[in-house]
């Protein structure tokens, strides 16, 4: 039988209960308390902390989210410790916006249907017996079988009553956790938590929506399309979709966007082919180059400064963006939402 220790904030004294089979950073924010993440996977740093008092297990001792300096001064991460006993902890960020509007909670759901998007990316809808609730943009967590630790994948829906959650996954060459899910039949069970994940759609922002998105990025700029027109307070605002993919048979979004109520007026659908040589042979007569120089020749400066920014995809892309719209371009940075596919 699972059980459970406290867990104690120094900085706060916030308190919580944590699963012995559970995260210090996951129970956390399952229990609405701010800690600070981003990728839930040991990989971006954010979730470090000093632990104070107590003991526990690292699940993934090699992380990449820790470098030898924090190695050396004992730092751990949230997201990859495991409680042994009761703790007492010392967030490297406290921070308000981290309390989750939608706790995170653990399901076991079916794989209810799934869909072939390109010759490497696939739609897999899991069905929960709870309602969905999740704000557009948002990521979970899929346990599969036989992979080492959890993967995140964006939802490309949004909240419904269903119970829907659905992913649009690209399979990864040798990658253990997508090459599982490639493997999984209709029927079979996914074990299933979230929902997480800070770039979801800012449905109070009324500005233009750039949505930037390559490769599997496709996921979550597609719930935010969808988002913005599922809510009426966003009505009359613009949404440019940028789509980058390698050549013609990689490109996806077009026909879930073209289903959208304002396709073509309002939402934009702007793809771009980074491969030339494919994208000739493929007889392609649109964009080419990459997405990020694409918003660039798209919008003029002064306009993309008065944009809202959501982006996805592979880190070199993100990095790109980022190196554009931050430093290049100087958009203010609270204008600007993404994750990493670390
Ligand atoms: C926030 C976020 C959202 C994402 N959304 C999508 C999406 O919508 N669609 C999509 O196709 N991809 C998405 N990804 C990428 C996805 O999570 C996987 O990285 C990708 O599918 C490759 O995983 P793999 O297991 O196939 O490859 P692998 O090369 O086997 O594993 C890659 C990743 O697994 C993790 N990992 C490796 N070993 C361990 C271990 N021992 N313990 C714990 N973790 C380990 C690391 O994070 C590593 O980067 C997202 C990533 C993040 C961070
Ligand atoms: S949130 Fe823990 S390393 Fe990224």
């Amino acid at each position: 039988m699972s059980k459970a220790f406290s867990i104690r904030v120094q900085q706060s004294g916030a308190e919580y209960s944590c699963a012995d089979d559970d995260t210090v950073l996951r129970s956390g924010l399952r229990a609405g308390v701010g800690l600070s993440y981003e990728c839930n996977v040991g990989s971006c740093g954010t979730c470090k902390f000093e632990l104070i008092e107590g003991e526990v297990h690292n699940l993934w001792e090699e992380a990449p989210g820790l470098n030898p300096r924090d190695r050396q001064r004992g730092r751990m991460l949230g997201c990859q410790c495991v409680p042994l006993g009761d703790c007492l902890i010392k967030p490297m960020i406290i921070d308000d916006s981290f309390v989750p509007t939608d706790r995170p909670r653990r399901f076991s759901g079916e794989l209810i249907a799934v869909r072939d998007l390109t010759h490497d990316i696939r739609e897999f809808t899991v069905k929960d017996s709870q309602a969905a609730g999740f704000r557009p943009g948002q990521y979970a967590l899929l346990y599969l079988p036989g992979v080492a630790g959890p993967r995140a994948y964006s939802m490309s829906n949004i909240r419904n009553a269903q119970g829907l959650w659905d992913f649009i996954i690209r399979k990864v060459p040798n990658g253990a956790g997508s090459g599982a899910l490639f493997d999984l039949q209709v029927g079979e069970q996914v074990q299933v938590d979230g929902p997480y994940g800070l770039a979801y759609l800012r449905t109070e922002v009324k500005r233009t929506v750039v949505c930037i998105g390559g490769g599997s990025g496709l996921a979550p700029m597609l719930s935010i399309a969808r988002g913005m027109v599922a809510d009426s307070t966003m009505d009359g605002v613009k949404l440019k979709f940028f789509y980058g993919a390698r050549g013609p048979r990689d490109l996806c979004g077009e026909a879930e966007l073209k289903a959208l109520a304002g396709f073509g007026d309002r939402i934009e659908f702007l793809p771009a082919l980074s491969d030339a040589a494919e994208a000739t042979a493929g007889g392609w007569t649109g964009d080419v180059g990459f997405i990020h120089e694409q918003v660039k020749a798209r919008i003029p400066t002064d306009q993309l400064q008065e944009c809202e920014f959501y982006t996805c995809g592979p880190p070199v892309m993100i990095n790109a963006v980022m190196q554009m719209l931050g430093g290049e371009l100087k958009v203010l940075p609270d204008r600007i939402h993404y994750d990493s596919f670390v």
